[in-house]
C-alpha cells in the first residue's frame, strides 16, 4: 500500500462534450488506417488464441527497424516490459534507480517486487549522467533511463558519448534500461538499439501508444541482448499480446508514411506551440516529444491554470507527482488544437496578471 496509485490522465469533464484531451500524449489523428482495418478483420480469429511468440509483429519490427528479430520481445504496452525487467533483475534488496523526474512505472514496477528505489536528481529538467553513476553501488540492479524523457520532454544532449560513459562506468550485471517510448519523435536517435547491439547488459523499449496512436490496445516491444529475452520469455504470460493487438500493431508499423507525415505535424505544431506560449512568458525546455511542460511561476498558478483550462474544454497533465507541482504537461494536439491552447493560456494570462 506504499504505492502511489498511478493516475491516468483525466478525460472527461463533468457536462462538457467539446473536449480537447491533452493529458496522455496520445496521437491527436488516431493510428493509421491500416490498422484500423486489421482490427475490423481481426474480429474473425476472435475464437483463437494468439500467437504466444508474436512472431509476425517481431518479423514488422525487425525489417522496419533493421533489428535483429530474435532480440525482439513483445509486451502488453511498455508498462509490462517495465513490469516484467524488475520481477526477472529486481527484488527485495537490490536498488532500482531512476531519474527524479522519471516515468513513474518505473518506481511503482520497482516497488511491487519488494526492491529499493532510488531517484537521482535531473539537472535543469534533463538526465544527469553523473549523478546517476554517483548512485550505482553493489546494491544496484537495474537503471531506468528515458529518452526523451515524460513528463520533461528533454533528451541526453550527448547522446553517444553520455550513454556510452555510463555503459562504460556501469558494472556488467547493472541493467541499463532506455526507455523510447518518445524515440519515434527524434529523427536521430534510433532509441538505444544501437548500444543493445553491442553490450550485454542494455535494453531498449518502445511502444506503439504514443506515435502510432494506439495506446488503446496496448502494444509495446523491446530490444535486449539474447540472454535477457530468453529470461522475460520465461516470466512474461505466453497470450500477453490479443489478437486484435497483434494484427493491429502490424499494420501499424508497416506505414511508414505515417510516421514521417506524423512527427513533421507534431514537430511543427510543437515548435509553434512553445514559441507562442514562450511569448507570453510561458517558458518550456526544448521538447523532442509529442508534449511540452509549460512552467509557470509557481505551483497556484500552474493549478489555477489547468482549472482554467478545464473550464473551457482542454484538459492537460498536472505533474506534482513527477515533483514539477509549477508546471502542465501539455500534448501537442492539431494545429486548431494548439490555438485552442494558446487562446486559452493567453486569456487566463491576462486575467491573473
Ligand atoms: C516514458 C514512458 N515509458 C513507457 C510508457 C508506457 O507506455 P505504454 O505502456 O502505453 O506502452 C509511457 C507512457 O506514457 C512513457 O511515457
Amino acid at each position: 500500500m506504499d504505492i502511489e496509485l498511478y493516475k491516468g490522465g483525466k478525460s472527461t469533464i463533468e457536462g462538457m462534450s467539446d473536449i480537447l484531451k491533452l493529458s496522455s500524449n496520445e496521437n491527436p489523428n488516431g493510428p493509421p488506417l491500416g490498422a484500423k482495418q486489421a482490427l475490423i478483420e481481426a474480429g474473425n480469429s476472435l475464437h483463437r488464441y494468439p500467437s504466444s511468440d508474436h512472431l509476425e509483429l517481431c518479423q514488422t519490427l525487425a525489417e522496419t527497424h533493421e533489428l535483429d528479430v530474435s532480440k525482439i520481445i513483445c509486451g502488453c504496452g511498455s508498462d509490462e516490459l517495465i513490469s516484467l525487467l524488475c520481477r526477472g533483475y529486481a527484488g527485495s534488496g537490490v536498488e532500482v534507480i531512476h531519474t527524479s523526474h522519471g516515468f513513474l512505472m518505473y518506481r511503482i514496477c520497482a516497488m511491487a517486487v519488494g526492491a529499493t528505489v532510488v531517484s537521482v536528481p535531473e539537472k535543469d529538467r534533463h538526465v544527469d549522467i553523473d549523478a546517476i553513476l554517483n548512485a550505482i553501488n553493489p546494491s544496484t540492479a537495474v537503471i531506468f533511463i528515458a529518452n526523451p524523457g515524460n513528463p520533461t520532454g528533454t533528451r541526453i544532449l550527448d547522446i553517444d558519448i553520455d550513454i556510452e560513459r555510463l555503459i562504460k562506468r556501469t558494472p556488467k550485471d547493472v541493467l541499463i534500461v532506455l526507455d523510447g517510448a518518445y524515440a519515434d519523435y527524434v529523427e536521430d536517435w534510433d532509441g538505444g538499439a544501437r548500444f543493445v547491439e553491442s553490450h550485454t547488459n542494455v535494453v531498449m523499449l518502445r511502444t506503439l501508444s504514443k506515435m502510432y496512436g494506439l495506446g488503446g490496445l496496448r502494444v509495446g516491444w523491446g530490444y535486449a541482448p539474447q540472454h535477457i529475452v530468453d529470461l522475460l520469455n520465461r516470466v512474461r504470460a505466453p497470450f500477453n499480446l490479443s489478437v486484435p493487438a497483434l494484427l493491429a500493431g502490424e499494420a501499424a508499423v508497416k506505414d511508414k508514411e505515417f510516421v514521417n507525415a506524423h512527427r513533421k505535424q507534431n514537430n511543427d505544431a510543437r515548435s509553434w506551440l512553445a514559441a507562442e506560449l514562450l511569448e507570453i512568458g510561458v517558458k518550456s525546455d526544448p521538447s523532442e516529444a509529442n508534449f511540452i511542460l509549460a512552467r509557470f511561476p509557481n505551483q497556484v498558478q500552474a493549478e489555477a491554470c489547468d482549472d482554467y483550462l478545464q473550464s473551457i474544454g482542454v484538459l492537460v497533465r498536472r505533474v506534482g507527482s513527477y515533483g514539477l507541482p509549477n508546471a502542465l504537461r501539455i500534448t501537442v494536439p492539431n494545429m486548431d488544437g494548439c490555438a485552442r491552447v494558446v487562446a486559452g493560456i493567453k486569456r487566463f494570462w491576462r486575467q491573473t496578471r
